[in-house]
């Protein structure tokens, strides 16, 4: 049997990895700035996540939804404590579009209606209603396409206003750091103004932190900055550093039902442990602050480079836009530097590391970089 090919994929096979590095079956070691899609939070391999998995899988690795599981009430205490969210509910699942998915439904539930309000350049995942939320009608299937999705202007107040005003608006989801549309920070006002517009309305405000979630920017929330506090955050990637947990956090005003959402798989004991151990590790390690602080020195630096267009992002979700002339710089990063990083079309280097990246990978990334640029002798107009 051959895999169903729908990835471009780099041909490196990496066999190991130790923190903010990888090392491919030749032995060739990588700085890994990308975490595998912003995936690995607290560094690959960490030690007390390999012994809290291990030591979970003696006991037991699954069990499902129908008995209990203290570990899922342990997450969800734990989960409110680091994210400073102690009165919302947790509702575990398996990935970031599952988890769309389920806050978009349970708001449809909340306030019976259907319009939905997202934004230009979103990515909230492949599953149905996820995928049509998505501004990318490349991977929307026929089947996927609905009248319930409305796509607005990133962060157009006016515009918003106005959808709030002709349509019966069940929800609004956006990223508080826009990922795959490259790295665009949502203004402060604009969060503002979806949560008095949803307040107004009986709407329910969705923040998709799927990506700009879980610590990265140096707040638990990337909405946090804002200072408002949404209806429903959807979660995944750094939540299991690498296995495979997502999840919505709920807030007490919308209450469950038995029935009303489910999972097989979510919420089993290993992925709990996984969950746990990445909540233990990034408070006992204050990763937060340091995504915070090796993140604002990288941002700075960055700044520097005349041959930059722009540097955008928050903490370690940064974004580096290029010029066309500079297309190479990934591939050269990669195959002369050895060190991943991700993209967003058209030219952006998009930074996704672990949260514990230390200042001396920073230095190193940045040395690489320089020498990139200086190699293909570009300025900017
Ligand atoms: C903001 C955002 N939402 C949702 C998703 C979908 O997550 P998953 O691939 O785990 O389904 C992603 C994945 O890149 C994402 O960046």
């Amino acid at each position: 049997m051959k895999l169903f090919d729908v990835y471009p994929i780099n041909p490196i096979e990496i066999v190991k990895g130790v923190g903010s590095l990888v090392y491919d079956n030749q032995g060739t070691e990588y700085l890994d700035l990308y975490g595998g899609h912003a995936v690995i939070s607290i560094g690959h391999t960490n030690s007390h996540y390999v012994k809290r998995l291990e030591d979970q899988l003696h006991q037991i690795g699954f069990y499902s939804n129908s008995v209990e599981i203290p570990l899922q009430k342990q997450l969800a205490e734990k989960l409110g404590q680091v994210s400073g969210k102690t009165d919302y509910q947790l509702f575990l699942c398996n990935s970031g579009a599952e988890a769309n998915e389920n806050a978009l439904k349970l708001a449809s539930f909340y306030n019976g209606k259907k319009k939905v309000i997202a934004f230009r350049k979103s990515f909230h995942g492949r599953t149905s209603l996820a995928v049509a939320a998505t501004d990318n009608p490349k991977i929307v299937a026929p089947v996927n396409e609905t009248d319930n999705v409305m796509f607005l202007p990133w962060c157009d107040e006016a515009a918003l206003e106005q959808a709030f005003v002709q349509n019966e608006i069940s929800s609004v989801i956006i990223e508080g750091i826009q990922g795959v549309g490259g790295i665009q920070v949502a203004t402060m006002s604009f969060l503002q103004k979806i949560r008095s517009l949803c307040d107004a309305h009986n709407a329910v405000f969705i923040a998709d932190s799927v990506q700009c979630g879980y610590g990265r920017t140096g707040k638990f929330f990337s909405h946090d900055f804002a200072g408002i506090n949404a209806d429903i955050y959807s979660m995944a990637k750094g939540m299991g550093n690498g296995f495979p947990i997502g999840g919505i956090i709920i807030s007490p005003k919308i209450q469950p039902a038995y029935g009303m959402l489910g999972t097989t798989f979510g919420g089993n004991h290993l992925a709990c442990a996984a969950g746990m151990a990445v909540l233990e590790v990034m408070e006992r390690d204050q990763l937060m602050q340091n995504a915070a602080e090796v993140g604002g020195y990288l941002i700075d630096e960055l700044k520097k480079f005349d041959q930059v267009k722009e540097v955008r992002g928050r903490g370690l979700m940064i974004g580096i836009e290029l010029p066309e002339e500079l297309a190479s710089v990934r591939k050269d990063l990669l195959y002369k530097h050895h060190i991943f990083t991700g993209e967003a079309k058209p030219n952006v280097v998009r930074l996704l590391p672990a949260l514990n990246l230390t200042k001396a990978h920073a230095d190193r990334f940045l040395e690489a970089f320089s020498q990139v640029l200086q190699s293909s002798k570009v300025t900017v107009a």
